[in-house]
């Protein structure tokens, strides 16, 4: 961030230079007594020998003018006599004069001599000392970093685990066999009807589409929903798992979608799926084993899709739909997915609602009815004339009546609060599909029941009637449209249904079930919620439809990474950003002959060691086990396997003493101490490690060198990447710093302050820095800022600390406010540390329109890490030691060009808000100092650090 006035802050202690002054080091250091006495007779010897002198000067001259008048009184006797031998006497007297005071100049210049010669040796002593200093530091560094290189060794030599190779793949024939024993695909489950010999775990989970146009599986005269075959297939083209290759995939899939009758010619044949045509699919080897019938709803919410499969032998295929009958579900085997009712992808968020209030204008609401078809093997479009439904009534003693009125009566009794229930639908011209099930039809048009969601607390999603029924395409279409609206989905008879993708949401996150039977309890109920729960499950909900519901694309990657998920085969891993170097491969980048001119040895903070990069893909096959709700329900992603994450479970602390030391540091070899052994080794709960620097930077190249040089001797540093944003190349003859680890110059596609955080394939450390190329950190701070990291690794780790204040004028806004507050939310991307796993986030799941504000205004991709981070995390960042902020040396800023970056960042701080539906920022009170700061100790024990 461009510093500006306005932010000026704290400059930190300026540490005394000292060694210029000789008097500072009379007064300090204990010069050996014969140099101080020299240096004392030195400078009394010559006052002495001046005041002396003078002093015989005067008395002869005083003696010389008393005589002189005694002599003139007998002047006329001696005149003639006298004169002479006066004359030769004053010429003598002024002889004598004139050689002591020529031997006094030359004592004098002496003096001076032997002063400045005091004065040069005192320097020369200091120069050693300071010498002898530094060396004695880095012998010490060398002493450390030869024992943490020996660690290292042993370690190296100890670990007699074999790399394993990774098992053959299991490559089955082009075609599979036919399975002699023929199932009754009812029994079907993954262990008697999959063949898990074509999907090794370490196959990727490759996934073959049967292409639609190709291969239809449907009647003569009946299609495949235009839509759903274009855009799947597209969709299914970006999945990763996709491949060409029908010889090598795990599954392969059939597309069967939302089947429509093109012809008016009666098929009374009822059913769309022809089922020759499905076992003459090339690969379908007899049984359909590993093959998946892919039937996705679209418009047709409530057709009989349900029905698709009804009475036709599917053989081993997995079936994947959104309508199922309680009996032919087979758990863990199928999969209810929702219908597609989203677009195709991209950014989603402007269809939901702001999460705030928390609680809306009505506690809950409902529109439905209750129909049925009457000819219930009519697949044909119905036209408007013939729209032909029969509005149901139930008889008396069906629950549902019950709950009806339940329900009616509820919302005209004596309460405070509203609800919203239509249980007969004003029909509209979009309705042209009716149910052929009994079941809930969804009432109006999608904006109607949008805008009456959004004013919803909570949306009553009502079971079908017919409990034969596991779940109904209306009924995900209504969770759909609930979460997406932040209404909270009340289920009255949930016991009793299933919901889209159940294997692996934790579905009562967000959703309350209920048996149909509470129907009395459920307004007790939902005025017992508090507003916190009540905002979590929303939350929740939303980060389900976000992730999972709200585009085809989203919907098609869930239902791939969930069979993936199933079989325990890991992701794919996430891709990183090219690092190309803005050097081409012949230029060598010059030297700089200086080295580092501002040393920070003032005290050893740890051994500096060979470049040592973060173990990566330790837990392929195990965070899907141990982590797999965090996976799907809290992090941002199942779809990916990412190197590391800031989630990684954690050793107990014994275990690095009996059994898992590997790479573990701990201070005093586990005996602990103070300052000394702290500053040797890592210590912590975690294995050693490094840590990256990342550094943006814009046409300053002087700003950056300096920034670069004062690198030089830091400790766990493994790189620096500098991400050169300019599209001029540095000059050629910039002289590049020699600070001991790599300097990596990245050129940057364009000039995008979202640079700053894309995930290079150069850094290899989970810990980066980011810091402006302007930002002084001293080592210290850096090394200390890196240790507090390590134990917040999920969080913003830094120095330059801000908030967001509630804009008292204009209610339902915020401000970005950077005055001295013993409150922030915010740590700047300037000065701080962040898991290198954010930079994936922020990259690839971050919507896109909060990376184009950050490039229409040049400004606040630091605001947009803090709400990503405190999002995803529910947590504050970490202000580490008293830095409020930084200086900027050398940037110039007036104060126009001040207020509208700070405008700027009040109009990105509420867009970003809008964007979350919420605001992700948390608060902090305190900052973090280490642990002596300030605590008085022995004077044979050492603080932590010496200032922090
Ligand atoms: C429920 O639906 C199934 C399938 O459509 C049907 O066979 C059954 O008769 C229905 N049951 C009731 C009580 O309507
Ligand atoms: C490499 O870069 C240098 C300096 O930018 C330039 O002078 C030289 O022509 C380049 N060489 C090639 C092969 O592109
Ligand atoms: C884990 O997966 C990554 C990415 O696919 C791979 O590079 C790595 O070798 C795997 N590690 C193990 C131990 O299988
Ligand atoms: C600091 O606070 C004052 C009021 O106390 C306010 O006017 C000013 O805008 C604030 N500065 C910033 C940068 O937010």
């Amino acid at each position: 961030m461009i510093g500006n006035s306005l932010e000026a802050g704290h400059s930190y202690h300026h540490l005394g230079s000292a060694g210029r002054n000789v008097f500072y080091w009379l007064t300090r250091i204990k010069l050996p007594k014969i140099i101080i006495i020299i240096l004392i007779l030195l400078c009394i010897v010559p006052l002495f020998t001046h005041y002396y002198l003078l002093k015989v000067e005067t008395d002869l001259s005083n003696m010389d003018i008393h005589q002189t008048r005694s002599r003139l009184e007998g002047f006329h006797d001696f005149t003639s006599m006298r004169a002479a031998d006066l004359k030769a006497r004053i010429e003598e007297m002024l002889r004598i004069k004139q050689s002591v005071s020529n031997e006094l100049r030359d004592l004098e210049a002496k003096r001076r001599k032997l002063h400045a010669d005091v004065n040069s040796l005192t320097q020369q002593i200091d120069e050693l000392k300071q010498e002898l200093l530094h060396q004695q530091m880095d012998l010490d560094r060398l002493k450390i970093s030869v024992v943490q290189a020996q660690a290292a060794q042993r370690e190296a030599v100890e670990r007699n685990t074999p790399e394993l190779a990774p098992p053959k793949r299991i490559l089955s024939n082009f075609t599979p066999d036919m399975l002699p024993a023929h199932l009754n695909s009812q029994l079907c489950r993954m262990f008697n009807c999959f063949d898990h010999s074509r999907c090794a775990l370490t196959s990727g989970f490759p996934v073959y589409l049967y292409d639609p146009e190709e291969f239809s599986v449907v009647n003569e005269d009946w299609d495949i929903d235009g839509f759903l075959k274009t855009y799947i297939k597209h969709t299914l083209r970006y999945n990763s798992h996709l491949t060409f290759d029908p010889a090598e995939a795990c599954i392969y899939i059939v597309l069967i979608g939302e089947a429509l009758a093109i012809s008016h010619k009666t098929g009374d044949s009822g059913t769309a799926l022809d089922i020759k045509k499905l076992q003459m699919l090339p690969y379908w080897g007899g049984d359909g084993r590993n093959h998946v019938l892919l039937n996705l709803a679209r418009r047709d919410l409530s057709t009989n899709s349900g029905n698709l499969f009804n009475g036709i032998d599917t053989g081993r295929a997995i079936i994947i739909q959104s309508t199922f009958l309680r009996q032919h579900f087979r758990e863990n085997f199928d999969l209810i997915v929702p219908p597609i009712l989203g677009p195709p992808g991209g950014d989603v968020w402007p269809e939901c609602a702001h999460m705030l209030p928390a609680r809306r204008k009505f506690l809950l609401s409902f529109q439905g009815e209750m129909r049925a078809l009457k000819s219930s093997t009519n697949h044909q479009i119905v036209d408007d004339a013939e729209l032909d439904i029969d509005r149901v009534s139930l008889d008396e003693n069906n629950l549902d009546n019950f709950i009806i009125q339940h329900l009616k009566d509820m919302s005209n009794g004596i309460t405070l609060d509203k609800f919203f229930i239509q249980f007969e639908c004003i029909p509209t011209s979009e309705e042209k599909k009716v149910n052929e099930v009994l079941d809930w039809s969804l009432c109006g048009t999608d904006s109607s029941r949008k805008a009456i969601l959004k004013e919803s607390t909570f949306a009553l999603i009502l079971a079908p009637s017919n409990a034969s029924f596991l779940s109904t395409a209306s009924i995900q279409a209504r969770l759909y449209e609930s979460l997406r609206s932040g209404a909270i989905p009340v289920i009255l008879g949930g016991d009793s249904i299933a919901l889209s993708f159940k294997e692996v949401i934790a579905w009562r996150r967000a959703v309350i079930f209920l048996p149909k039977a509470r129907v009395t309890e459920m307004h007790f109920l939902l005025r017992a919620v508090p507003d916190n729960d009540l905002l979590a499950m929303r939350r929740q909900g939303r980060l389900i439809w976000d992730r999972y519901f709200g585009t085809a694309q989203s919907v098609v990657d869930t239902i791939i990474a969930v069979l993936r998920d199933r079989l325990g085969i890991p992701p794919l891993p996430a891709s990183q950003s090219p690092s190309p170097s803005i050097f081409n491969s012949s230029f060598v980048p010059l030297r700089s002959d200086t080295i580092a001119a501002e040393s920070e040895a003032e005290e050893s903070l740890g051994p500096l060691e060979p470049p040592y990069p973060s173990p990566a893909f330790r837990r392929n096959y195990t965070i899907m086990l141990v982590q797999g709700y965090e996976m799907w329900n809290d992090w941002i992603d199942p779809f990916k396997l990412y190197p590391q994450l800031p989630f990684d479970t954690i050793l107990p602390s014994d275990a690095k003493f009996l059994g898992s030391e590997v790479g573990f540091r701990p201070i005093g070899k586990g005996a602990g101490g103070a300052g000394k052994e702290f500053s040797e080794s890592l210590g912590g709960n975690y294995q050693r490690e490094q840590f990256t620097i990342v550094m943006l930077t814009y046409e300053r190249e002087q700003v950056l060198i300096n920034s670069l040089a004062r690198l030089y001797g830091l400790p766990y540093l493994n790189k620096v990447i500098v991400v050169w944003n300019s599209p001029k190349p540095p000059m050629e003859d910039l002289r590049w710093p020699d600070i001991g680890v790599p300097i990596h110059v990245i050129k940057a596609k364009r000039n995008s302050l979202n640079n700053r955080f894309l995930p290079f394939d150069a850094i290899e450390t989970e810990a980066v820095l980011s810091v402006d190329d302007d930002a002084h950190l001293r080592h210290d701070e850096i090394m200390f800022g890196f240790r507090v990291w390590r134990e917040h690794r999920d969080r913003v780790v830094g120095f330059p600390g801000r908030f967001h204040a509630w804009d008292q004028n204009n209610h339902n806004a915020w401000n970005y406010n950077s005055n001295y507050s013993c409150e922030l939310s915010m740590v700047l991307t300037g000065a701080a540390f962040i898991h290198k796993h954010y930079t994936y986030l922020y990259s690839h799941w971050l919507p896109q329109a909060i990376r184009d504000k950050v490039d229409e205004y040049m400004n606040c991709e630091d605001i947009a890490m803090n709400f990503l981070i405190a999002h995803i995390t529910r947590k504050p960042p970490v202000k580490v030691t008293s830095r409020w902020t930084f200086r900027c040396p050398g940037c110039p800023v007036s104060l126009s060009e001040d207020d509208t970056h700070f405008q700027e960042r009040h109009k990105c701080i509420n867009f970003f808000s809008q964007v979350f539906g919420y605001m992700p920022l948390l608060n902090t009170q305190y900052r973090a100092d280490s642990i002596l700061f300030k605590t008085r100790i022995p004077h044979d024990k050492q603080k932590c650090f010496k200032f922090i």
